[in-house]
């Protein structure tokens, strides 16, 4: 037959457009789309539902070590499955580089962790933490050569955090070599400042995680790493923005008219740090943190004018139930032993579509482009990955736009012990993923095992 599968009765939505159409994929790939199409191996209904690009997720964390005594919940097997169910195909984890340690002795123990666990498929970003010559001048333009083209900096975490004189050297290495550098942007001098004075006065519960990272932390920090850019002259991501005031350093960078492209997430747009003050807050520690109505507000106008290009999840689960997790011994002491992160690949797209599209804020043209295309564009997966197009791989997603859901942790996968949206009703969910013309996910369960590989990236900047 001319298709191993045709995907037939279906409405196809595309960072462009919507339409009807049959999907027919060969060798894993696009290799037709049309009116009708015939002779397929196998033939899946799509009658009824949306088919999207699947998701991409670029930025979640993945066992990744998180300090002392300190364990993600999830491994390469758990992180996949959960992402897979919540309609994502491609996840871009950090391979975390330790201080003292080569980018390839970092990228070899991810790869260890990852191979033949994998539900979908996987990129990883690099997060440089020690910036030596060596890394800079050899093994970044190296390895960008090597498809790993894009990696992080942090502006804060003992152990993470560069100089900005180190930004400046890491920044001229991206430039070098085409990859693309995202940035956490958090002064971390202002963070430890405000949080001695809080220890002092016996402010140690959770809420004062959000009271010592406010919003001009994170502020000033965008406007330093914009600048940083600038003097570069290189394009830089400002991952996880929680509010309007780092949002309009963004706006302004542009302006002016520089390449500096923007993250937010769910957590931003339906949290806020009154979370901090429930039973159980350290549920949801992380950073930056959920701030107020205002900040939600903003984030959704970011996201309807385009300031944001992606919409990550953050992933980054911990168990709470758990001394190697959110109930840290020391974190009884002070918050800022409660590690930082929540859990979230497997509600990002609906969250997004529910409150996005179904409320009126967002198309689904920008629905796609905000959790797959861009993040293909920006990071060089783009059109393997993100498209639905003659030769992309076939990562398609079969989306209930009417599916009624309320999220619990019991209707979730991931290795956390708990969500921080429980209880948060969302109108459609994903009911079939497939990655590379492989259905991993159907109807609620897993179909195929461990179909994910790791996926060499085009230079963004190349
Ligand atoms: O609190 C967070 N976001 N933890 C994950 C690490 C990071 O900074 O992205
Ligand atoms: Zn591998
Ligand atoms: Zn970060
Ligand atoms: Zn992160």
């Amino acid at each position: 037959s001319s298709y191993d599968t045709i995907i037939s009765g279906g409405t196809v939505v595309t960072a462009a457009d919507t339409f009807k159409a049959d999907i027919g994929i060969r060798n894993g790939r696009i290799a037709a789309i049309a009116d009708k199409l015939e002779n397929g191996t196998e033939v899946i209904d799509a009658t009824g539902k949306l088919v999207l690009p699947g998701g991409i997720d670029s930025h979640v964390h993945i066992a990744q070590p998180s300090g002392e005594g300190v364990v993600m919940a999830d491994d390469f097997d758990s992180a996949t499955r959960s992402a897979a169910f919540g309609g994502n195909t491609t996840v871009m984890p950090f391979c975390f580089q330790e201080k003292g340690q080569s980018l390839r002795d970092a990228l070899s123990w991810y790869h260890g962790l990852a191979e033949g666990q994998c539900h979908i498929d996987v990129s990883f970003h690099l997060i440089v933490s020690d910036p030596t010559p060596q890394v800079l001048g050899q093994e970044l333009p190296a390895l960008a050569e090597e498809g790993y083209t894009s990696f992080k900096m942090f502006m804060t975490y003992e152990g993470l955090k560069l100089t900005d004189r180190e930004i400046l050297e890491t920044l001229t290495a991206a430039k070098i070599s085409g990859a693309m550098p995202m940035i956490h942007a958090e002064n971390d001098d202002a963070i430890e400042f405000l949080r001695e004075k809080a220890e002092l006065a016996g402010e140690t519960a959770p809420k004062y995680h959000a009271s010592t990272r406010p919003i001009p932390v994170e502020r000033e920090a965008t406007h330093r790493a914009i600048s940083l850019a600038e003097i570069v002259d290189v394009p830089l991501v400002i991952v996880h923005v929680s509010n309007r005031e780092a949002m309009e350093e963004i706006q302004r960078a542009r302006g002016r008219g520089l390449k500096i492209y923007g993250e937010t997430c769910p957590q931003y747009l339906v949290l806020t740090a009154e979370d901090l003050e429930i039973p159980q807050a350290a549920k949801n520690v992380c950073s930056p943190p959920p701030r107020d109505k205002a900040s939600q507000v903003a984030c959704w106008e970011g996201i309807e004018q385009g300031v944001f290009d992606v919409f990550s999840s953050d992933h980054c689960p911990f168990r709470y139930e758990d001394t190697a997790g959110k109930m840290h011994p020391k974190g009884e002491k002070s918050f800022r032993w409660i590690p930082n992160g929540i859990p979230g690949v497997e509600t990002r797209l609906p969250i997004l579509f529910s409150e996005g599209v179904k409320k009126g804020r967002i198309s689904l043209q920008d629905f796609v482009a905000l959790t797959s295309t861009n993040h293909a564009k920006l990071y060089g997966l783009y059109p393997k990955k993100g498209a639905i197009a003659i030769g992309a791989d076939a990562d398609l997603v079969f989306w209930d736009p009417d599916k009624q859901m309320t999220i619990s942790q019991e209707l979730l996968h991931h290795g956390a012990d708990y969500t921080p949206y429980e209880g948060f009703e969302v109108t459609g969910w994903p009911v079939l993923t497939m990655v590379r013309g492989k259905v991993i996910v159907q109807d609620g369960a897993l179909v195929t095992s461990s179909e994910g590989s790791h996926v060499v990236r085009d230079k963004p900047l190349g």
